[in-house]
């Protein structure tokens, strides 16, 4: 059964995460004995999170009642939120994820399928959510209840289970926000208590405000989630991927897209992408892995390069003290690794002021910290940083070389391709000489 958000294609190049599946199944399988705990995965920026939660969906779907939220795509007003979840109950239960979910994210339309297949609860859940909708005074409190209670009425109707998966799950928190909900945790809590056929599955990037929400004795939830972290891949997870993604590479360089990457699924990726184009383009040639990389780091038109960029300012938005930040930031990149004391003194600060920083810093996931030293939790935005080092405008002069040396090499290649009709790999080693140093 191919899933419309998670087509079979893309399922077939899924790499382990075995223990994380197994924990899943270990968790349903309990929620049938009436025991067992909810589970929450927390991990960098596209380490996988979304696709452990699709592939245990797509393994999920036919047995119990399932659905997939995606609260980056959810209106975060309550009732934006609340039509969001109606919709995506909707759109699974009556579709099973077969067809494309567009025309599910209508309320009426949910409703109208709802009464065409019988679906009495869904339709009238819908019902009274669009009676209550239409009033003034909406009570905000009143319709999360109406969709956090549905999916369980609709198990036990059905005599079965259900579990519902959550993407980027703190996003919840906005919903704070507004005077009649203040506390959403507590409310989501209220309704989880009262559940005995429902498993939650969640996931989410911003790591600290979810171990806050997981593990915290005074959160409202606490106790009710374990809380996994996603890892990146081992070598053996890797090669085993890049594998599925590119046939053509030895195990060398198998292992330098190891090195290069750390492991990140997501470089791993990009790189292999990259090398393909490569491959496709120029053939064989001396340090490819190792120039694809480069390429994808400092390149305009790089991937990698792209999602650091992207990384690195939306963390330091949600940080406060954008320039100290910074500053401390390109410390590191320069030397990992070091000590409170060390990065006090290079930046010039006292120490308060910097453990503060430290702290935000490690809270928007960007750095970790080991015997009481500081580290870039990802080496390959550490990479991306000490290139860029001045930030986002002096980032120009290395695209442009970047640029001519990837025209150059254009080039090159045509006036080959054409003279010879064949390119002669050594002429345009020369021109792709670059220089890099990575430990
Ligand atoms: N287990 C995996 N097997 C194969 N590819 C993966 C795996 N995990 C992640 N990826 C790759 O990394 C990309 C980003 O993963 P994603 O799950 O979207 O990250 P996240 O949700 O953590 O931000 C995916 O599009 C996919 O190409
Ligand atoms: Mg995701």
């Amino acid at each position: 059964m191919e899933l419309y958000i998670y087509p079979t294609s893309r399922k077939k190049l899924f790499t382990n995460r075995e223990h994380l599946r197994s924990e899943i199944k270990i968790s349903l399988n309990q929620l049938e004995k009436g025991r067992g705990k909810h589970l929450c995965f927390c991990g960098l920026r596209k380490i996988g999170k979304t696709e452990l939660l699709k592939y245990s969906l797509s393994e999920q779907i036919l047995s119990s009642q399932v659905i997939y939220l995606d609260l980056e795509e959810a209106g975060l007003t309550p009732e934006a939120f609340v039509k969001y979840y109606y919709c995506m109950i909707g759109y699974w239960i009556l579709t099973k994820g077969q067809v494309s979910p567009q025309k599910y994210h209508n309320v009426n339309f949910v409703i109208q399928e709802a009464i065409k297949n019988n679906e009495t609860t869904i339709a009238n859940t819908g019902l009274a959510l669009n009676t209550e909708l239409e009033k003034i005074n909406i009570d905000q409190r009143y319709i999360l209840e109406l969709v956090f209670g549905l999916l369980e009425s609709v198990a036990i109707e059905k005599n079965s289970f259900a579990v519902v998966f959550i993407d980027e799950f703190q996003e919840i928190l906005q919903l704070n926000n507004f005077r009649q909900i203040k506390n959403i945790i507590a409310l989501f809590r209220a309704n989880l208590q009262k559940q005995n056929r429902t498993r939650y599955i969640i996931a989410g990037s911003a790591t600290r405000i979810l171990e806050n929400i997981i593990c915290d004795a005074s959160s409202p939830i606490f106790g009710h989630f374990t809380l996994r972290h996603i890892e990146p891949f081992t070598k053996e997870d890797t090669f085993e991927f890049t594998d599925k993604l590119i046939k053509r590479l030895t195990d060398m360089e198998k292992y330098m897209v190891y090195k290069l990457t750390g492991g990140h699924p997501y470089y791993i990726y990009s790189l292999c992408n990259r090398l393909e184009i490569m491959l496709e383009r120029y053939g064989r040639m001396e340090e490819m892995v190792k120039k694809a990389f480069v390429f994808e780091v400092c390149s305009k038109e790089g991937d990698i390069n792209m999602h650091c960029n992207y990384v690195f300012s939306i963390s330091l938005a949600q940080a406060r003290g954008y320039a100290s930040l910074r500053t401390i930031l390109l410390e590191l990149a320069q030397e990992d690794g070091l000590k409170l004391s060390q990065i006090s003194r290079k930046v010039q600060r006292g120490t308060g002021e910097i453990l503060t920083y430290l702290n935000n810093l490690i809270n928007v996931d960007l750095l970790i910290k080991r015997d009481k030293k500081y580290y870039f939790k990802d080496q390959v935005l550490r990479y991306w940083l000490l290139k860029f080092r001045l930030g986002i405008e002096p980032m120009l002069p290395t695209d442009r070389i970047m640029n001519e040396l990837v025209s150059e090499l254009e080039e090159k290649y045509q006036r080959i391709a054409t003279e010879l009709g064949v390119a002669k790999q050594s002429e345009i080693q020369d021109v792709e000489e670059i220089n890099i140093t990575l430990e």
